[in-house]
């Protein structure tokens, strides 16, 4: 039966008193976004299996351990989306976006699905704000979008975000490296952990990023991939990081970051939390990526943020945030005639986009207005038999006390809006 009242492992549900926190983050990504010409896409929760397989690689943990893949009622394999980048890959060559000309710039807010331990910032559901870019392949490019992320951040006022950055170069610089890779940790094959033994034919650069202590120890003495990028990838980079320097960003090099799905090529980047100790997103180009899923080469990238650790971030540094929208009016309501124009009046109120609120449980007065002073509501105004019978009712400033009677008829918007704009200006 516990099972009824519990939401599974790794799941968390966003509830009144976050949600408004959660709204407020994303209306700053979302403006950010189309700040930058980016416009908002939203893809199915599961797609094909076959669509992860190919774009986040099946060397990588995602695919090996975490993805939610099932059979449906028609036999087809489907995975909830691990991450939003495939998605959006896909659905930019079904839709043909790339009609209207490149770049194509699109972003989402969106939940993603990992079978994964969970702990402090590991969940099973997560939350992404994700941008993807097709068809630029300038530096410039790179740096729009890592400015974005760092622009975002800045305007939630989270202080502490780095920039950690590197380039894995392009699938002909990375030949030589696979080489000095598979040489490198072959020769200390049996201390690797079992899945990076299997690895280390397949795609030994996933060594770099596997979590296993031992593991990790070893590849700290690994061939750095800067000191194998082919020419075009090593001026690619250096550019990127001169335009970096031009905006004021500051950053730092890590030569052992290769990000953990397998689409990324040339510059790759972070963004830790140096508090929090992990990373709020990450990113990069996938230039090869478009292609492999069946359309034309072309260059590609972009970022996903985590905003579950985002929002953790901005608790853990005490951040402020709008306060949620309250009532403004309540209506009271003494017996069935004064609830029915009680109603009617709150109908009219939201209307006219004024948040109001009216009895739902037929309590008693008293207990109305101690519901009302419970929500905060600014005024309020008891309708009752005489009310209904003069056409005027009092509006009441809870905080003020002060009253005024106003029309409950025709007049009623316009004499509410005058007593409540000077009783703004009173209280100013
Ligand atoms: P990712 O690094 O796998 O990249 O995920 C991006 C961010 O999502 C992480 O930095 C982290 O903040 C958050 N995240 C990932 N897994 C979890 C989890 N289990 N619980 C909580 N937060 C998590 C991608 O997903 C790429 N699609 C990013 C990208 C877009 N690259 C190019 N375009």
């Amino acid at each position: 039966m516990e099972l009824l009242t519990k939401a599974p492992k790794g799941t968390v549900d966003l509830v009144p008193g976050a949600t408004e926190k959660w709204q407020a983050a994303e209306d700053v990504f979302r403006s950010e976004a189309e700040l930058n010409g980016f416009s908002e896409i939203r893809t199915p929760v599961f797609e094909h299996t076959e669509l992860f397989l190919r774009s986040v690689g099946d060397t990588t943990d995602v695919v090996e351990k975490q993805m939610y893949t099932f059979e449906d009622k028609g036999g087809r394999s489907v995975t909830l989306r691990p991450e939003g980048t495939a998605g959006a890959v896909r659905a930019m060559l079904e839709n043909g976006l790339y009609n209207a000309g490149y770049p194509v710039k699109l972003y989402y807010l969106t939940s993603c699905y990992r079978y994964e331990k969970p702990q402090a910032g590991r969940l099973r559901e997560l939350h992404q704000f994700g941008v993807e870019m097709f068809g630029a392949a300038e530096p410039v490019a790179d740096v729009q979008v890592i400015a974005l992320g760092l622009g975002a951040f800045k305007r939630l006022g989270l202080t502490d975000v780095g920039l950690q950055l590197n380039s894995i170069g392009c699938p002909a610089c990375r030949k030589e490296y696979h080489k000095a890779l598979t040489e490198y940790f072959g020769a200390r094959r049996d201390e690797l952990c079992e899945t990076c033994q299997s690895r280390l034919e397949r795609n030994p650069m996933r060594i770099l990023d596997c979590k296993s202590p031992v593991c990790q120890e070893i590849a700290k003495g690994a061939p750095k991939i800067t000191d194998y990028l082919c020419d075009d990838c090593r001026a690619h980079f250096e550019k990127v990081q001169e335009l970096l320097t031009a905006l004021g960003i500051e950053y730092e090099l890590d030569p052992g970051l290769v990000r953990g799905l397998d689409y990324y090529t040339r510059t790759v980047f972070e963004f830790p939390s140096k508090s929090l100790g992990f990373a709020l997103g990450g990113g990069g180009r996938y230039d090869g990526l478009v292609e492999e899923i069946g359309g034309k080469p072309t260059p590609a990238l972009g970022f996903g943020l985590g905003l579950d650790r985002i929002l953790m971030a901005l608790e853990q540094q005490g951040a402020e945030f709008p306060e949620p929208v309250r009532c403004e009016v309540y209506l009271a309501a003494m017996g069935e005639k004064a609830q029915k124009e009680a109603l009617v009046l709150m109908d009219r109120l939201h209307k006219c986009g004024v948040a109001a609120d009216c009895d739902l449980c037929a309590r008693g007065l008293k207990a109305q207005m101690k519901y009302a002073d419970r929500i905060g509501a600014k005024y309020t105004m008891v309708l009752g038999d005489n009310e209904l019978e003069a056409g005027k009712a009092e509006l009441k400033n809870m905080k003020t006390g002060e009253k005024v009677k106003i029309s409950i008829g025709e007049g009623f918007i316009d004499e509410y809006l005058t007593a409540a704009t000077a009783q703004d200006d009173l209280s100013f």
